[in-house]
This record gives structure tokens, sequence and C-alpha cells, in this order.
């Protein structure tokens, strides 16, 4: 184990490919991280890859073998805590969920040298930087209803039997609040804007409890709220759960323009 903060020199001595002992094909990945506390700005790193080794077991791997310093967050590892968003190759992704050997064989889909390519790593945007690729989620947080209702009621697949001794299911939200929706905003990189994971809650709880639209829509009637969008539509091509941010803004301004037409019937 090497405390060196970078293992590059070691890759031009190791084969590319190889396999384990049960035959397991390995493939030496590099990868660059944004280290952007320290005076390199970047680390380059080599890691054993299998087919099934996702970016969080490969900073994993970097953190066990090469540098323990080196910043994440992750909890889950299967793409339900929303705590692992990073930007990968300048696509905002969840690191529990990016198969590695999948970047790699995009890359070389694409014509790039096998040698030189590299997987690079940064942290999401428009949140406060913690250290490497960890971001503090306050940003995300700050804009959402208070006491919204993390529940609702969950639908049953068309035809199938829903039990008869559950009267109701209940399932969280699907947002797992990983903020890549908010990363990928490009209004919310250029001015002050509600931002598009806050506004879908919005949505949500009006949509569940109508009761409280007097006292929620005002809240987003606003140029920092809905009608900030300028319907780049980013949000919903990187949400990992189908959220479709952009619908539920949509829907917002709807019930805004319908309150203001029909005053009382909210
Ligand atoms: S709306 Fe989608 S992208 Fe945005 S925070 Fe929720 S799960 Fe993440
Ligand atoms: S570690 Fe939980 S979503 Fe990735």
């Amino acid at each position: 184990m090497s405390d060196s903060p970078q293992n590059d020199s070691q890759h031009n001595d190791q084969p590319q490919e190889f396999q384990t002992l049960s035959g397991e094909p390995v493939r030496m990945v590099r990868f660059r991280i944004a280290r952007p506390q320290r005076e390199e700005k970047w680390g380059q790193y080599v890691v054993p890859v299998k087919g099934h080794t996702t970016l969080v077991d490969a900073l994993e791997w970097i953190k066990s073998n090469i540098d323990l310093t080196l910043m994440f967050r992750h909890s889950c590892h299967h793409g339900s805590c929303g705590t692992c968003g990073m930007i990968v190759n300048n696509n905002q992704a969840l690191a529990c969920t990016t198969r590695v050997m999948d970047l790699v064989e995009e890359a070389e889909a694409a014509g790039q040298d096998r040698k030189s390519f590299a997987i690079e790593v940064r942290p999401l945007q428009t949140m406060d930087h913690l250290g490497d690729l960890a971001v503090d989620p306050a940003r995300l947080f700050r804009d959402f209803p208070r006491d919204a209702d993390y529940l609702r009621p969950s639908e049953a697949n068309k035809g199938s039997e829903v039990p008869q001794e559950i009267a109701e299911y209940q399932r969280f939200e699907n947002c797992i609040e990983c903020g890549l929706c908010v990363s990928s905003c490009p209004v919310v990189t250029m001015r002050d804007f509600m931002g598009p994971a806050g506004l879908a809650s919005y949505n949500r709880e009006v949509t569940k409890h109508p009761e409280r639209s007097g006292e929620l829509l005002p809240q987003v009637d606003s140029d920092r709220g809905v009608w900030g969008c300028d319907r780049h539509l980013a949000c919903s091509q990187v949400c990992p759960t189908g959220v479709y941010p952009a619908k539920h803004i949509v829907q917002l301004q709807k019930k805004i323009k319908k309150t203001k037409q029909e005053p009382g019937k909210e």
C-alpha cells in the first residue's frame, strides 16, 4: 500500500488487461479526479476494474490502496440514498450506479486512445464544496417546502393483485435528493433560482394536499420560483429516478395561472 497521492507512474509498468486466477478479466483504468483544495488540483490514479466495478467501488479502491485522504460521499451503494452524485465525464451521475466498463466502452466507441483515456470525475456544481468530490447538500434542501410529506400512496401495476390484508400501501417519493438536477440546471448556475428539486417537491406537496395550495403556490410564484425556469430540461434528463422536475415546474405554472383566473378555486 502506498500513501502517495497519485499512482500514475505505476501505469506504464502494468499490463492494461489481465485475468484473475478464476479467469475474470481485469482492466487497468485511469481516473482523473478533481482535488480542488490541493495544489495540483487533479489526482491521477490507475485502478483495476472488473466488469461489475462501479465508480464508487473504484473510488473506494483508491481510498483503500492509494490515498486515504480522498473525500467523497456515499452510503447505500444501490441508488437510493442520493449521496454519491458527481460529474463524470461532464455528465451528472450517481457514482454507485455508474459501471466503469460502460464508460470505457463509450470512450472506445468514440475512438479515444486506450492508453491516454482517463475517466474525469468532478464534484457537483452549485453546492458548497466540502473537499475533493464531497459537496454540502444544504443548497438542495434550502428551497424544499416546509413540512413536506415524504410519503405517498403507492400505485399498483395494472392487473396486479393487491393483497387484501393491506388496505393501502405507502411508499417514499421517487426523489432521492441527489442534487443531480440542481447541478445540471444552467439557470441555477447563472442566477438565484429555487431549482428543479425544490420546485418539484412543491408540486408534489400541492398535488397531495390541495388544501395547502393557498399557502404554497405564492411561495413559488416569482422569478426565483417557477417563472425563472428557462426550460433547458437538463434536470429531467439527468434525474436517475424519473422525477422529471421540468414537468412539475410546468404543472405548478398552470396551477398558479388557474388560481389567478379563478380566484378562490385553489
Ligand atoms: S428530482 Fe431527480 S435529480 Fe433532482 S434531486 Fe430528486 S432524484 Fe435527484
Ligand atoms: S451510494 Fe446511495 S445513491 Fe449512490
